[in-house]
């Protein structure tokens, strides 16, 4: 492996930290490497692997104001990329606004989300809730070859160069960015026709915004989904010809919001609501459909089926999980980040556009979250789902589950005691030849080792364990969301002599 350190910050956290989100697999990373030719612990790296896998975390360089939410943390992004049977890894922080400004002043300087808005040192920020620091660290898709990186709160979307994961900018599309909204985590890519769909959110009227971003990254599309009050919303989804937006009855409380406070609730007396609207729908095209009451941190997939538009998506049994006075204060406190805790289980709802009907159904009686699956089939119909497994009582991902919608059976690998691993992402094998022809990547924090890891499964057989597992040069931080992007669809790729080169980095 050629090691380079690329650059190091100054981290004010306290060397005697007892918080379990900024400690133990949650702790942060202070350093940027440069490392090629990593070096395989196990298997081979297989050759028909082309493209890099990116991955965010919340990495946290300062001290909380007061107190520290692990959804507060600065954006870092990790990539693994492979070409020719051979692999390479970098990572850096997202260089937001917010960013500069702490390392400039040293501390924190906005609250978050578990703080009151007034402990702020400054007046401006970012976010639905305002006056937020947009950490630019949720989520990390690629649209026409660049990474963006996303913020749950809406924020700026950061582009990063997928290679490098070198922050290039902030997105403008041409002048037409909603910069007042922002734009929420989960815009999704149409690999089909180029788009990117996005939501924005607010606590002012109309509550929602629902837009279309096309292949030349003009903002082409842009409306108003009026709601009855500020909502929470996480995901979206789409088909081949129409957009799903929601409208979840967990949300800040009315009461508490007034004195400025922001306090989730769920509100088990109001249904669930989904917006299915066409792709470049208006307001009146709407058509609203109502089921269960639940919380949807993250859908998987949506298609249609004759007159129905069907969504797969993780429903939560307990979306306000109560304090059962199990775990000690942290595991009380943050009982809400454990997948166990919410009851998030793979589920199907069926909008019957011609009867206004709903019908949903579990898929699945084991609880998983973040789902990953072939892109090439998002907005079509589709058999499998990739999916992570909780450690009970935390935001830790213990194992992977393939998930055979067809059949029902479920494929499940368990990374071990003290290993957590991050969103796996699935990447097609170059001249896939079927949905489940590939690979899935993820990253470890595996503190038996006190080292991160780099494995490759063969999608189609998760529970034979990795075929592939590579050293990354330092113990990496846990963390969630991640992409695939292949090889071919990111410029320069094939014309430097190694990706990496492609920036003279
Ligand atoms: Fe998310």
């Amino acid at each position: 492996m050629d090691i380079e350190v690329l650059g190091r910050y100054l981290s004010t956290l306290p060397a005697d930290d007892d918080h379990p989100y900024r400690t133990g697999p949650w702790r942060p990373q202070t350093t940027e490497w440069r490392a090629d030719d990593l070096d395989v612990v196990s298997g081979e790296i297989p050759t028909d692997l082309d493209g890099v896998y990116l991955r965010n975390t919340e990495n946290p360089l300062h001290p909380s104001i007061k107190h520290y939410h692990p959804f507060d943390g600065d954006g870092m992004v990790h990539v693994v990329g492979f070409r020719d049977g051979k692999a390479f890894y970098r990572n850096r922080f997202v260089r937001t606004d917010g960013l500069v400004a702490e390392t400039e002043a040293q501390q924190s300087l906005w609250a978050g989300i578990a703080e009151m808005p007034y402990v702020a040192k400054r007046e401006d920020g970012w976010g639905a809730r305002r006056l937020m620091k947009d950490a630019s660290s949720t989520d990390v898709i690629v649209h026409r070859g660049v990474a963006l990186t996303t913020f749950y709160q809406c924020g700026d979307l950061y582009r990063l160069d997928p290679y490098s994961a070198m922050t290039l900018g902030k997105e403008s599309w041409n002048g037409a960015f909603p910069a007042r909204w922002g734009v929420s985590a989960h815009p999704k890519v149409d690999d089909a026709t180029g788009e990117m769909l996005f939501f924005n959110y607010a606590k002012d009227a109309p509550y929602l915004h629902y837009g279309v971003v096309d292949e030349n990254n003009d903002l082409v599309h842009y409306v108003d989904i009026p709601l009855p009050g500020p909502r929470l919303p996480h995901d979206m989804a789409f088909t081949e010809n129409y957009a799903i937006l929601n409208d979840l009855p967990l949300f800040w409380d009315a009461t508490a919001l007034a004195q400025g406070a922001h306090v989730t609730r769920f509100h088990r007396d109001l249904p669930s609501r989904f917006a299915v609207i066409p792709r470049r729908g208006q307001l009146e095209d709407i058509r609203w459909f109502e089921a269960d009451p639940t919380y949807v941190l993250h859908f998987v997939n949506a298609f249609e089926d004759g007159d129905d538009v069907v969504l797969d998506g993780f429903f939560q049994g307990d979306p306000e999980p109560p304090d059962n006075g199990m775990g000690d204060k942290w595991q009380r406190a943050f009982r809400f980040l454990a997948l166990d805790r919410m009851q998030a289980r793979l589920h199907r709802w069926r909008f019957d556009l011609r009867t206004g009907h709903v019908k949903e159904e579990p898929l699945s009686e084991r609880i998983t979250e973040f789902g990953m699956m072939n892109a090439t089939q998002t907005g079509r119909d589709y058999r499998y789902v990739y999916a992570a497994t909780g450690k009970p009582g935390w935001f830790l991902f213990d194992g992977l589950v393939r998930h055979d919608l067809h059949t029902g059976a479920e494929d499940h690998f368990s990374f071990g005691e003290g290993v957590y691993g991050s969103e796996t992402a699935m990447a097609p094998r170059v001249g896939s030849t079927g949905e489940d022809d590939g690979y899935l990547v993820t990253l470890t924090t595996d503190m038996n080792d006190d080292a991160s890891y780099c494995l490759v499964f063969d999608a189609a057989r998760v529970g034979d364990g990795p075929v592939c597992k590579l050293r990354l040069p330092e113990r990496i931080s846990s963390g969630t969301h991640s992409t695939w992007a292949d090889g071919a669809e990111l410029r320069r790729w094939h014309t430097a002599d190694s990706p990496a080169d492609a920036l003279g980095l």
